[in-house]
């Protein structure tokens, strides 16, 4: 019940460290390719937030244990927090790549969903539904607008598929801080839950099954897959609440959609 409500100067601020986020996945998307390891592209795209940003990797040491790498890369049946590695990407895999840069003290978290080589048919259908409870949540944000609504919109959304919506990771409020309260969980009744207020800044980031819901974290404690190891498939963006809407902070060029959403 304490989300922050952002002064017009910390706006200003989140509009550029979500741009940034949005450019780092908008760089990346030609050099995800079959052969090319999740390390390689982890390196690139600290590179360009650290070189070419002049922004900070907010993954880099964050948790305990400290997550090692810059960038999530979650392939196949992993959900979420998947950690860059040597194996290299094979024909028919999907990636989730998760991006959150720090730019003068403020977050901005996107993540996409990428196909190496031949689309596999499966993968596709699940990122666009996926990707569609994405869009159906931000449609509805406003002030006024409480969270069960947008739990609601993304769960009918995704279980008319006859997928699942993961339960143990949310959204979350984000500015100053990675995570800030309140948690956006993407599950739910409409009705019920904390009201929306101007200013408001948050992120959407469902987490969508082919299968089951539930989860196993690995012994590295940060990758999360699958239990049953169907495919997940997750995409995030970074959101203010306006006086009468919503404006997708993280919007990218690749994207048929509106980055101000006027009611
Ligand atoms: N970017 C993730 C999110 O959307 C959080 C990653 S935490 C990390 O909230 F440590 F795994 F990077
Ligand atoms: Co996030
Ligand atoms: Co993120």
């Amino acid at each position: 019940m304490s989300a922050i409500i952002k002064t017009p100067e910390l706006i200003e601020k989140m509009r550029i460290a979500g741009k940034l986020a949005a450019q780092v996945l908008e760089m990346i998307g030609e050099h995800v390719k079959v052969g090319v390891t999740t390390d390689e592209l982890n390196t690139l795209c600290h590179n360009y937030i650290v070189d070419v940003q002049g922004c900070i990797p907010a993954p880099l040491n964050y948790g305990y244990p400290p997550f090692p790498k810059s960038v999530c890369t979650s392939v196949n049946h992993v959900i979420c927090h998947g950690i860059p590695d040597d194996k290299p990407l094979k024909n028919g895999d999907s990636v989730n790549i998760d991006v959150t840069v720090i730019k003068d003290g403020v977050h901005g978290d996107t993540s996409k969903m990428f196909f190496v080589g031949e689309p596999n048919i499966q993968a596709k259908r699940l990122a666009k539904v996926t990707q569609e409870c994405l869009y159906k949540a931000i449609e509805i944000v406003k002030p006024g607008c409480r969270l069960g609504d947008i739990g609601e919109v993304i769960q009918k959304h995704a279980e008319a598929a006859s997928y699942s919506v993961v339960r143990d990771f949310c959204g979350h409020g984000i500015g100053e801080g990675f995570h800030e309260e309140p948690q956006i969980v993407h599950y739910g009744k409409a009705g019920t839950g904390e009201e929306l207020k101007a200013g408001m800044c948050f992120t959407i980031e469902p987490m969508i099954n082919a299968g089951t819901y539930r989860l196993k974290v690995l012994k590295d404690q940060w990758t999360a897959v699958t239990k049953d190891r169907k495919l997940s498939a997750q995409w995030e963006h970074t959101l203010l609440v306006t006086e009468n809407g919503v404006e997708v902070l993280t919007l990218r060029n690749d994207e048929d959609f509106p980055r101000v959403i006027s009611h």
